[in-house]
């Protein structure tokens, strides 16, 4: 028998909880537990192994099985963070913050899959049908085939799906789904898991790729977002900053692709554009000759992509030295930091640091440690670095600078870029030697050598 319980579920990682406390246990959320009634089941009538079972089909893993036909979208940003396209009967979230452009992107994406022939529906739980009428007028796309709801209920959703068969279904959002089975509100984790559940196991049974937007929260996690993203086979974010008109689509998990891999956009007045070479982008308006700017040649999925790091050491007037970072990692900036000044004899403790990646993108490579060194010392001495030049590499706690993967990828997209000397760790003997005629290649092996190359080498021009 099934009874009925209040329980205390923590809305940050949907723990369960029997009391409530200020402060969940498990992730250590704060004021995150809310009540909500669960449904227990009662204790087993009969042992699991008496034998009433169905058997299931084994079958052997050396059994060959094709790969799944994907559905391309024709926006290759978006079916590249797929890892080439929708699977059928996978099932994906998109999360990211309120306003940074979901709906519209999985619009023009649901558009551009029925544009293919795919029977393809889009469900809204935030506006009304009028609404996302104008916003497909808006982006140039209200002459497709495109079958609008405006529902919240799910059992209505479901059965409304199982009559229609689509090949994609868009969820707009998770969060606004309910379920009758439930007895705790919209959003909570409960009704959230509850309804991803029913969504991902309806994406499996009929082989329909279900997208379900997902809000996040204002620490950067989907509401219940442990629960979710393990029921679904691919994570993708929108990340982005507001003031800025980029916003990158990256897959944080992906069982059909590789994790990592980012796709760029363009926020216009017509809906997303897709970015087909964002280093260009990110370059777009760079001082060369400013102090502090320094090119980074990164990895980005299976894509190089250059990006400008820009910092500022400048005198502290305060007492305390402030460290200020955005777009990437501050304990990785303390760590270059401590090297400069521990093996590099910079005396770096009174001044203000402040790091920026241009462009609103996020780093997350050590292969940016060089670049970002680069950028500090160029900053302190208040030399430029020299024109055309891109810096990669990792700085490792003794002052060495080891070598990274993919530098001959590296190259060639500087290359591309007309870009023609690299500071780059040693490369060893045999390695990847492409291009080494076309671009110039300055070799670090000790952090201290490129100190001395600003000090000695500095660019009077600037
Ligand atoms: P939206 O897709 O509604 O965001 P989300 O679903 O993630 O909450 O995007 C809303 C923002 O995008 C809004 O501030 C207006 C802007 N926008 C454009 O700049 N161009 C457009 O063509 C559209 C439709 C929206
Ligand atoms: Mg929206």
């Amino acid at each position: 028998m099934a009874r009925a319980s209040v329980k205390y579920v923590c809305q940050s990682c949907g723990t369960t909880h029997t009391k409530w406390a200020g402060q969940c246990g498990d992730c250590g959320a704060w004021n995150s537990l809310s009540e909500e009634a669960t449904q227990s089941a009662g204790p087993p009538s009969k042992s699991l192994t008496s034998g009433k079972g169905r058997r299931v089909e084994l079958s052997s893993l050396s059994a060959s099985e094709p790969p799944p036909v994907r559905v391309q979208s024709g926006i290759g940003e978006f079916d590249r963070v797929l890892g080439d396209g929708l699977v059928p009967g996978s099932a994906i979230l998109v999360g990211g913050d309120p306003g940074i452009g979901k709906s519209t992107l999985l619009l023009q994406a649901a558009a551009a899959i029925a544009r293919t022939g795919a029977k393809t529906i889009y469900v809204s739980g935030e506006e009304a049908r009028a609404q996302i009428r104008l916003r497909a007028d808006r982006l140039g796309v209200s002459d497709t085939d495109v079958l609008l709801a405006a529902e919240t209920s799910l059992r209505d959703i479901l059965t409304t799906l199982e009559a229609e068969k689509p090949a994609l279904v868009v969820i707009d959002s998770i969060q606004t789904m309910w379920s009758d089975t439930i007895e705790s509100a919209p959003g909570s984790v409960s009704q959230v898991r509850a309804c991803a559940l029913e969504l991902t196991s309806f994406a499996k049974r009929r082989g329909v790729a279900v997208i379900l937007i997902g809000h996040v929260t204002k620490e950067g996690q989907i509401a219940g977002p442990r629960v979710v993203e393990h029921m679904v086979d691919t994570v993708l974010y929108c990340e982005g900053e507001r003031g800025h008109q980029f916003r990158i689509l990256r897959a944080v998990k992906n069982r059909f692709g590789p994790a990592d891999e980012i796709g760029v956009f363009e926020m216009t007045g017509t809906g997303m554009k897709e970015v087909s070479n964002p280093s260009a982008l990110f370059l777009g308006d760079r001082d060369e000759r400013a102090p502090g700017s320094v090119v980074f040649a990164g990895i980005e999925g299976t894509r190089p992509v250059l990006v400008e790091f820009q910092a500022l050491v400048a005198q502290s007037a305060l007492g305390t030295s402030r460290r200020a970072v955005v777009g990437w990692d501050s304990g990785r900036l303390a760590m270059v930091l401590a090297v400069l000044e521990a093996r590099c004899g910079l005396q770096l403790g009174a001044f203000d640091v402040y790091l920026n990646v241009a462009g609103g993108l996020r780093i997350s490579e050590p292969a940016a440690d060089l670049a970002v060194a680069a950028a500090l010392i160029s900053s302190y001495t208040n030399t430029a670095v020299p024109a055309r030049t891109v810096v990669f590499g990792e700085i490792s706690l003794s002052g060495a600078i080891r070598p990274v993967a993919q530098s001959g990828a590296r190259l060639r997209e500087a290359r591309k870029l007309g870009f023609d000397t690299v500071f780059a760790p040693p490369r060893g003997e045999g390695k990847d030697k492409t291009d080494a005629d076309a671009v110039r290649i300055e070799e670090f092996d000790e952090l201290r050598n490129l100190v001395e190359r600003f000090d000695t080498d500095a660019d009077p021009g600037a």
